[in-house]
Order: C-alpha cells, then sequence, then structure tokens
C-alpha cells in the first residue's frame, strides 16, 4: 500500500504544527494556531477537502490518519494551554508577593501629658460621683473673680493673690473659682460641678512656682448640704486619687467665699501635704446669684493640678511640666 500525498501533508501539518504549539509564549498565540490548523477554515480542513478525489480504497486509511493528526494537535494544544496558564498564574503571584522580612515603617506614638493625665483623673472621679464639668473665661471681670466671691474692693484677701490686670480693666483670672459664679448665675440649684482651667498670678517662677498654672474648682449647692458632705466628698476624691487607706486631715483656715473654711493636708509618703482649700459656701456668695442662703447651702474646694501631678510622679521641679522636653514627658 502507497502513501497518498495527502498522508505526506498530513504528516507535514502535523509536525509543523507540534513545533509551532511549543514556540507559542500567549494563550492568545496558541489560539490563533489552534485556528490556523484545527480551525473550520483550517489547514486540516483545507488538506481533507481533497478527499474526494480518492478511490474508496484509499479513503479510510486517509481518514484514519487524518484523525490521528487531528488528536495529536489537540492534545498539544491542550498541552501548552495549561502550560501557559500555569506560568501566568506563577507570574503574577510572583508580582504580588510580599516581603514579611522587610522593616516595618514605626509611628510614634503620642502620649498624655502629665498634668491632662491628672486632670483626667480628677474630671473621672467627679463624673463617677455625679458632677457636670463645667468651664469660664481666663480674662475676667473684677466682679466675677473677686467682688461675688464677697471680695469687695478693699478686701485684704485681695493680696493673697498678685492679680495681673488688663489695659481695659479686666483681669486674667487668679482662680477658677470665677466659674462658680458664672454657672451659678445660669443654672438652679440642686448644682454639682467640676470646673478645670487655666489660671494666673504675678508670682516669680521658681521650682514650685509658676505664673500660669492650672486649678480645678469643685461646687455643689443644694438644699440641706453640711459639712459632713463636704468632708466625705473630699476624702472620697483623695482616696480615689491617691490610694485607699490614705490618712486626711482638715485644717481650719481662712477664704472670703467659704464660711466655715479649711485646707486639706493628706499624708504622703511620711510627710503631711497641704493639698487644696475648701469650705461650706459663704451666704454672701449665693446672694451674689440670686440663691436664698435660707433655702441653699453649699460647699466649694480648688486645688492646683502641678501640685497633684507632683506628687503623683515624685516630680520636683514644677517648670519640667511646661518644658515640653521628650525625655520627661516620654515617662509618663
Ligand atoms: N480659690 C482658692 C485659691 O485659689 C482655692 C479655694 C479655696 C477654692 C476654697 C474654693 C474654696 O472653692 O472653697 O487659693
Amino acid at each position: 500500500m502507497t502513501t497518498s500525498p495527502i498522508q505526506t501533508q498530513l504528516e507535514t501539518l502535523q509536525t509543523e504544527a507540534i513545533d509551532a504549539i511549543a514556540d507559542s509564549s500567549s494563550l492568545d498565540e496558541l489560539e490563533q494556531l489552534r485556528v490556523k490548523y484545527l480551525g473550520k477554515k483550517g489547514q486540516l480542513s483545507q488538506i481533507l477537502r481533497g478527499m474526494g478525489k480518492l478511490s474508496p480504497e484509499e479513503r479510510p486509511a486517509v481518514g484514519n490518519k487524518a484523525n490521528v493528526v487531528k488528536e495529536a494537535v489537540q492534545t498539544n494544544l491542550d498541552r501548552q494551554k495549561d502550560r501557559l496558564q500555569q506560568a501566568a498564574v506563577a507570574a503574577k503571584i510572583a508580582a504580588e508577593t510580599l516581603d514579611v522580612t522587610m522593616p516595618g515603617v514605626s509611628r510614634p506614638l503620642g502620649r498624655v501629658h502629665p498634668l491632662n493625665g491628672t486632670v483626667d483623673r480628677v474630671l473621672d472621679i467627679f463624673v463617677g460621683l455625679g458632677y457636670t464639668v463645667a468651664t469660664g473665661p481666663q480674662i475676667e471681670s473684677d466682679y466675677y473673680n473677686f467682688e461675688a466671691l464677697n471680695t469687695p474692693q478693699d478686701h485684704p484677701a485681695r493680696d493673697m493673690q498678685d492679680t495681673f490686670y488688663l489695659p481695659d480693666g479686666n483681669l486674667l483670672r487668679t482662680h477658677t473659682s470665677s466659674v462658680q459664679i458664672r454657672y451659678m448665675e445660669n443654672n438652679e440649684p440642686p448644682i454639682r460641678i467640676i470646673a478645670p482651667g487655666r489660671v494666673y498670678r504675678r508670682d516669680t517662677v521658681d521650682a514650685t512656682h509658676s505664673a500660669v498654672f492650672h486649678q480645678v474648682e469643685l461646687l455643689a449647692v443644694d438644699k440641706g448640704l453640711k459639712f459632713t458632705d463636704l468632708k466625705g466628698t473630699i476624702k472620697e476624691f483623695l482616696q480615689r486619687m491617691f490610694g485607699s487607706e490614705l490618712p486626711v486631715q482638715f485644717r481650719a483656715s481662712y477664704f472670703p467665699f467659704t464660711e466655715p473654711s479649711a485646707e486639706v493636708d493628706v499624708q504622703w509618703k511620711g510627710k503631711w501635704l497641704e493639698v487644696m482649700g475648701c469650705g461650706m459656701v459663704d451666704p454672701n456668695v449665693l446672694k451674689a446669684v440670686g440663691y436664698d442662703p435660707e433655702v441653699y447651702t453649699g460647699f466649694a474646694a480648688g486645688f492646683g493640678v502641678e501640685r497633684f501631678a507632683m506628687v503623683l510622679h515624685q516630680i520636683d521641679d514644677i517648670r519640667r511640666l511646661y518644658n515640653s522636653d521628650l525625655r520627661f514627658l516620654r515617662q509618663f
């Protein structure tokens, strides 16, 4: 049996196709090869169109051969397709690889300043006791800083606080007690407020004094408030601030806006430390805001934030709190 020219053509097609498939480098290219060799108008179809001229005896062998060639080409197409797809996935993975050993970008974390941290602790404690946070302006009138707080023009207590006066007759508040008046003017009892803020005094700056510092003011006004309520509140506060079972003592003192008045000491590291002033709100103060002192009584207290921060964190110089020295601030 002789080999017909069609069979030779088929063999050539097979060799050529398999080589081209092996050389292809993209799925697009591979698809073009499929169309070129096996497509409807492809080379295989064209060759088979010549089968009509063959004798009936020749046809089965050529038909067989055509099938074998078609299958071989198709198998090679499938295999190459797999290979190219895998290569594409591998390339994609390689491009998206994350180097987990690369050093990270470190973002410096800020910290709460020890003064703010101290105020936050104080506010937390009083808010927990049902108090509301109040604030007032740092530039004040003589009325709110002194007059309404039972400290008239010629009152000797004005010398206790060296005041910065402004050219327009206003002043920089010397204490947060002015917030008491502003709050009471705008609210009716019962009142329970805690008022943090910045205050100013003409003090020479040294290790324990600053011309600008911070206070927290406490005020409660209600029917039937007594000195024991003040004592209980202050004790509770100090124990939460410094730790439980801390000895606390009240010493009689004087403030124009309270009667009676006291200063409070805590025993801290073996020494009595003065930490705040307090007292029962003077009836004249209640009258100044239009409250009837026969119906309402109140208690108040005020203390310096710097002093608390210094005691709690064992800071030896108040100026460290204002220097913004990161070596210092990072310790809190
Ligand atoms: N305002 C006072 C000062 O700056 C502190 C003070 C004392 C506030 C007694 C009060 C108080 O509310 O009752 O020295």
